[in-house]
């Protein structure tokens, strides 16, 4: 099958595309570095596809599919990974930055997601993966508000698309990592039991998309305070991760 991953050069991204091509399946990866890119396809030439591309850019977005098409190559799966995320006071952080988490995490996740989808013809055994995070299930991000209100978005849309794409047998899995061990802003450093592998990550999320799951959350520690933040109320849980986002 061919697999299209997003933000493939890193991180989540990277172990998720070396857990497909372990299957034996086709990756089509994107990323803006080409030197990074290279460096897989270098590994792996038989099975990885590298397109360079600024995905918060829509004509790249429309190259990427062009160039698909020329290839001949239907993408089975899609997976919407590649995210930024900047943890500072909503004013601080300047407009650009904030701009830029929405254009990627939710402008170019959508429009990705609706170029995929006019691509498939009728009823396919298709899917797509949304990378949110568990962010999304808190009732907002204080100091780092943009970045969770654009997760949430990725959750709802993925909750309202799966649905709709039942009947078509399009599957949508919406991945919901915790804090996870990449250079996602300054992540690879934190220290924690916590704190869980790219890899891990990568596997369970592949586990969980082929036993058919709508939602995965990596990681018994993850489950359990997605679990529990229901039962907080909203203004103790925003005090709290105001004071665990001011000590990072
Ligand atoms: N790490 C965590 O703790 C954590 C927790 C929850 C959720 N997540 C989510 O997991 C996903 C992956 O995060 P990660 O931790 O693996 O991050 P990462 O290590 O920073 O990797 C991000 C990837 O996105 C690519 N990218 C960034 N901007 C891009 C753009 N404009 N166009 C195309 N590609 C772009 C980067 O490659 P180039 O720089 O080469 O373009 C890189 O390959 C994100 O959606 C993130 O929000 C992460």
């Amino acid at each position: 099958m061919y697999v299209l991953i997003t933000g493939v050069t890193k991180g989540i991204g990277r172990s998720l595309a070396l857990e497909f091509i372990n299957r034996g399946d086709k990756v089509i990866g994107v990323s803006r570095t080409e030197k990074e890119l290279e460096t897989i396809q270098g590994e792996f030439p038989l099975s990885f596809i590298p397109i360079r591309a600024d995905i918060t850019n829509e004509k790249e977005i429309d190259d990427i599919f062009i160039k698909l098409k020329n290839m001949k190559i239907s993408v089975d799966l899609l997976i919407n990974n590649a995210g930024v995320g900047y943890i500072s006071n909503f004013c601080t952080l300047s407009w650009e930055k904030n701009k830029n988490i929405i254009d990627l995490n939710i402008v170019a996740l959508t429009y990705m997601t609706h170029k995929f989808l006019k691509e498939v013809k009728g009823n396919e055994n298709k899917g797509i993966i949304n990378v949110s995070s568990t962010g999304a299930c808190q009732s907002g991000g204080p100091l780092f508000a943009t970045y969770y209100a654009s997760k949430s978005y990725v959750k709802s849309f993925s909750n309202g698309i799966s649905e709709e794409l039942r009947d078509r047998k399009i599957r949508v899995m919406c991945l919901l990592p915790g804090p996870t061990k990449t250079k996602f802003n300054g992540m690879e450093k934190a220290q924690g039991f916590y704190i869980m592998e790219a890899s891990n990550v990568a596997k369970i999320a592949l586990r969980d998309y082929f036993r058919g799951k709508e939602i995965c959350i990596p990681g018994v520690i993850n489950k359990l305070l997605v679990f529990i933040s229901n039962f907080i109320p909203r203004r103790f849980q925003l005090k709290m991760l105001k004071r665990i986002q001011n000590k990072k």
